[in-house]
Order: structure tokens, then C-alpha cells, then sequence
């Protein structure tokens, strides 16, 4: 859903900015006062002499619903409009929220002598004064912020513009108790990550870990747009890879921090791949006992797997991910256009993520993607955006459920027994993750149907997912006996014994699963050929 939506108080400018932003955009302008008064062929004061507040509030509620309902326009929606409940999940559902602000002797000055506004009375002044307050927390929960004090219309439109995102936006919540935020998926996200980052007032300057690779195509841009607000930044650079999350990495983060001056009101920004998210997560889960921190995915496995759910982790001498903690972001930005610069085969493999979290738990998504798997190969935007925000949305209901993985979070790891072993065994590196885990689908799904779990015509729709995303084409060759020993290695092991994630259905998993070792042998065998 592409509208914008102007937000802000009585003079704030909503409608002049909004008419200037949809001329530059070429786009339809709509003011919700003026359709709800065409309606009831009545001025606004009138509504309200006759009706009262409350009468104008419904036809207000109605009014919006109507105009929502457009795709693509710029919306000046009332300035009492968002403070219902369901108005602002409305307006937040259909569209990019921007609130216009101005300081209350420049909007007293701006609504001097203005006629037809009924809540003005008796004065501007004091109506501001009881008005904008409570009304002001709900304006700074907009996606941009735009103070327009001492600003001409055209600028402040302007403003807007290069801070909107290029095309619409996808909000999923994330409602993990406690810890509810928002991955927003959408190209060109920096200003909203801005205001984001203005939202969250951090005491000094925000931390940027990011690596030199992703730093070098994305970083400037991101920080142009944060100080464009006038808020500080530095950048921290780690080891581009799996060498971001050292122990001594880690320590280099913490450096940083305590250099840059962050305390715990302050805030870190994880821009990279799943290491930088584990390693920067890790770090503010740590920092002072937990700062709050951003997530900013620039890999397809970050923005649909690692970037959500709050794990966080570092690698140690003893295994990987051993040590870590379940911080949750305060938002998820997953910026399409980042995707851009990832290599093939990178991007490939974390398809397998991609179909995993279809197959698990959505037989509509897994339909879908029979369809639109050669698009999604060609990196096509909206599909792109479809499938990522789906598969965050999966994600998110799961991990909700089940934060701290006591249950129902295990059937994330579905292939993923295997395909951990499968990496450990072939040498950590040597095999991409999603590649490994393919194959772990695979046998998986093998032992599924051998324990007539599942029907094998589920396996078969499974393999050629797989296989129209180019995976599964050359079976690892691991030595059979170093594949059972990483096995047992699994640290979802429950006292030495394996449980397994197996399929029911395409769209349907189950976890906690005990199986006999032969049918496992067998399985390895008809899948692996070893
Ligand atoms: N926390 C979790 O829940 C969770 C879940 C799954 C995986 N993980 C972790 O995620 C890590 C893997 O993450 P990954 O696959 O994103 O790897 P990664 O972070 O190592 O990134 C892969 C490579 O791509 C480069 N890169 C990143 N973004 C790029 C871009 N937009 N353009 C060009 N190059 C780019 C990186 O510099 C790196 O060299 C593993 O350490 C794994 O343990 C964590
Ligand atoms: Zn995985």
C-alpha cells in the first residue's frame, strides 16, 4: 500500500504541504476534512454545531476508511484523526505516516484569526496549549517527523520527498510480549530509519556496526540521512564474514561504545548480513545489561531468518553460536534495494530459508511460490517483497509465540539437523548454509515420509521448490560417519537424543520428533547416496 498520509495539529500545514507534495509526486491529493465535509454537504463548524464532537468523530472515522482506500495518493487526514485507536492502525495499515510539527508560538501565530475551526475555541492559544500535548505523542509515532517551523510549503514538501521511501512500504509486527515492533520491508527506508532513530532519543551519538563490504555500498547513504536530522553518528567496522563474531570482535564493539560515549539510554544500529546482526545484537544485549538497537538486514538470509526473533550470538572456540542472548530489536528495516549488491550465490541459497519457512507453516505460500520462484530468482521487486514479507510474517507469528524457543520455535529448524552436520562435516565454509540446509530439507522430508508422517507427494513439490531455486544440484560429498558424529553434536540434541523436525504437509511441520536410527540411515542414504 503506497498512500501518504499527513498527520500533525491544526496549522501545521497539512493541507498546503500535501497539495505541494502530491504535485511534485504526481499523485492525487485528498483532504479528509473537505471529503467529509462534501459529504454531509455541510461545513465542518456546522457538523459540529449540530452534531457535536463525537458526531464528527464517526463521520471523521468513516470518512477516513473511505480515502484509505485509495492507492497511491497524499492524505491530509484531520488533526484529531489518528488520536482513535483503530484510526491509527487504519491509516498505519494503508500507508507511510508523516506528521508535520511546529512549535506551539509558530502554530498560534498560523492559526491567528482563523475562521471554521470549531475545536480553536475560545482562543488559538489555549486550545493548543490543552490540545497539543496529548495529541503530540501520537504525531511523533508517524513514520517521518517533519518540523516545518520557519519552512516555505514547497521545502518542507521537498523535505518530505527525499526522505520517503521510493515505492510502498510493508509493516509487519513483530508482537513478541514486551518487546512488540514493527520489520518494515520497503526500498530506500533511510529516513525512516532516521526518524526511527529520532524516536528513540538516544543520549549521544548512535552506533552504526556494519562491515567493510556493506559499509562500503550502504553506509554513507544511511548516515547522510541520520545527521540530515540533525542527530549524531559513528560507524564501526568488523571483519566482513563469519570473523565478525569473535569474542575479540566483539570486545572492539564494546570499545566503540564506551568511546562514543553510550549509555543506556543510548542506541546501536545493526546494518550487514546475519554476523553483523548476531554480533551487534549480542553487543547490545550486553552493553550496560541491554541497550536498544536496530536491525537493519542487508542479506536475504538476515532479512527473512536472522534479523528476527532477537537471537543474538558469537562463535567460541568450543562451537559456534555458544555464547548469546534474545535481545529484540525496537524495529527491523529490510531495504530491498540492499539485496541489489548481493552476490548470486549468496542470494540463492537463502531461498532454501525462504521455502523452509513456507513449507513449515503456510500451504498458501508454498503454492505461491510454485509460481513466482523464477521471478523471485530474478530479484524481482515486488515479488521480492512478497516473498520476504511473508516469510517475516511466519516468523514473527512463531517467534511470538514462543520467544525464548521453549516449543514451538524448533520448527524453524526444520533441515537444519542435517544441515548443520552437513556443514560441520564438509569443513565450516566450505558448503553456504542455505545450500547445506536444502539438503538437510531434504532428508528430512525422506524420513517424514518413511514414517508416514507425510505423503510423499509433498516431498516431491518440496524437491522441485528446491530445485527451481538452483538448489540441490551437486549432493555434498561428506563422509558418512563425520556426518552422524556432527549429528549428535547438534545442540538440539535433549540428552544425546536427536529430535527431528518433520513435515505433515506442504505448509505444515511438527517438532520434538524422535526417530529410529535405521530409518535415519536409510533416509541418508537414498537422499545423500552415502
Ligand atoms: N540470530 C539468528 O536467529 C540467526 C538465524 C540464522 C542465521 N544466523 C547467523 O547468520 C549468519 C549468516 O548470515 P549471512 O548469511 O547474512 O552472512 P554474512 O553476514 O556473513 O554475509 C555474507 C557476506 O555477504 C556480504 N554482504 C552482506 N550484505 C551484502 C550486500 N547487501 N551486498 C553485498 N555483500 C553483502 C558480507 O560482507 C559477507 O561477506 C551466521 O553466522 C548464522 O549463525 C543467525
Ligand atoms: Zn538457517
Amino acid at each position: 500500500v503506497n498512500n501518504i498520509v499527513l498527520v500533525g495539529f491544526m496549522g501545521s500545514g497539512k493541507t498546503t504541504v500535501g497539495e505541494r507534495l502530491a504535485e511534485r509526486m504526481g499523485r492525487r491529493f485528498i483532504d479528509l476534512d473537505q471529503e467529509i465535509a462534501r459529504d454531509a454537504g455541510r461545513s465542518i463548524a456546522e457538523i459540529f454545531a449540530q452534531e457535536g464532537e463525537t458526531g464528527f468523530r464517526e463521520r471523521e472515522t468513516r470518512g477516513l476508511e473511505q480515502v484509505l482506500k485509495e492507492d497511491g495518493a497524499v492524505i491530509a487526514a484531520g488533526g484529531g484523526a489518528p488520536l482513535r485507536d483503530s484510526n491509527w492502525r487504519d491509516i498505519r495499515e494503508r500507508g507511510c505516516v508523516v506528521a508535520l510539527t511546529a512549535e506551539p508560538a509558530e502554530l498560534a501565530r498560523r492559526l491567528n484569526g482563523s475562521h471554521g475551526r470549531p475545536l480553536l475555541r475560545p482562543d488559538p492559544r489555549s486550545a493548543i496549549g490543552s490540545l497539543l500535548p496529548s495529541r503530540m505523542s501520537r504525531y511523533l509515532e508517524a513514520d517521518l517527523v517533519v518540523p516545518t517551523d520557519g519552512k516555505a510549503p514547497a521545502q518542507v514538501a521537498a523535505e518530505i520527498e527525499s526522505q520517503l521511501p521510493a515505492a510502498s512500504i510493508e509493516r509487519i509486527p513483530v508482537a513478541v510480549p514486551g518487546a512488540a515492533h514493527d520489520a518494515v520491508v520497503g526500498t530506500r527506508l533511510s529516513g525512516l530509519v532516521a526518524s526511527h532513530l529520532r524516536r528513540l532519543n538516544p543520549s549521544g551519538p548512535a552506533l552504526i556496526v556494519s562491515d567493510a563490504v556493506v559499509a562500503a555500498s550502504h553506509a554513507a547513504a544511511l548516515t547522510d540521512a541520520i545527521e540530515a536530522i540533525g542527530l549524531a553518528v559513528r560507524l564501526h567496522l568488523v571483519p566482513a564474514g563469519e570473523a565478525a563474531k569473535e569474542l575479540a570482535v566483539l570486545a572492539g564493539i564494546y570499545d566503540s561504545l564506551g568511546s562514543a560515549g553510550v549509555d543506556r539510554d543510548g542506541a546501536l544500529l545493526a546494518l550487514g548480513g546475519g554476523t553483523v546482526g548476531d554480533v551487534a545484537g549480542f553487543a547490545a544485549a550486553t552493553w550496560l545489561r541491554g541497550i536498544r538497537y536496530v536491525q537493519m538486514p542487508t542479506t536475504l538470509l538476515a532479512m527473512v531468518d536472522s534479523s528476527i526473533g532477537g537471537k543474538t550470538a558469537i562463535n567460541l572456540a568450543a562451537g559456534k553460536n555458544l555464547a548469546g542472548a534474545v535481545h529484540q530489536p525496537t524495529a527491523v528495516f529490510c531495504d530491498l534495494n540492499y539485496l541489489a549488491t548481493l552476490p548470486d550465490d549468496d542470494y540463492q541459497a537463502s531461498l532454501a530459508e525462504v521455502i523452509k519457512t513456507a513449507l513449515i507453516a503456510d500451504a498458501a505460500f508454498v503454492a505461491w511460490l510454485a509460481t513466482n520462484l523464477p521471478p523471485l530468482l530474478r530479484r524481482e521487486p515486488g515479488v521480492l517483497r512478497d516473498a520476504v514479507s511473508r516469510s517475516i510474517a511466519i516468523k514473527a507469528d512463531i517467534v511470538t509465540r514462543d520467544p525464548q524457543e521453549r516449543g514451538e520455535r524448533a520448527l524453524l529448524n526444520y533441515g537444519h539437523t542435517v544441515g548443520h552436520a552437513l556443514e560441520r562435516a564438509a569443513g565450516f565454509g566450505a558448503l553456504r548454509h542455505g545450500v547445506a540446509v536444502a539438503w538437510g530439507m531434504e532428508v528430512a522430508a525422506r524420513i517424514s515420509v518413511l514414517t508416514g508422517a507425510c505423503a510423499p507427494e509433498v516431498v516431491a513439490r518440496q524437491s522441485s521448490l528446491l530445485r527451481a531455486a538452483g538448489l540441490l544440484t551437486a549432493a555434498p560429498s561428506v563422509d558418512r560417519a563425520d556426518l552422524l558424529r556432527a549429528m549428535r553434536h547438534d545442540k538440539k540434541s535433549r540428552s544425546g537424543q536427536l529430535r527431528w523436525v518433520l513435515l505433515r504437509d506442504a505448509g505444515r511441520a511438527v517438532y520434538g520428533q524422535q526417530v529410529e536410527p535405521a530409518v535415519v540411515d536409510a533416509a541418508l542414504s537414498e537422499v545423500l547416496g552415502i
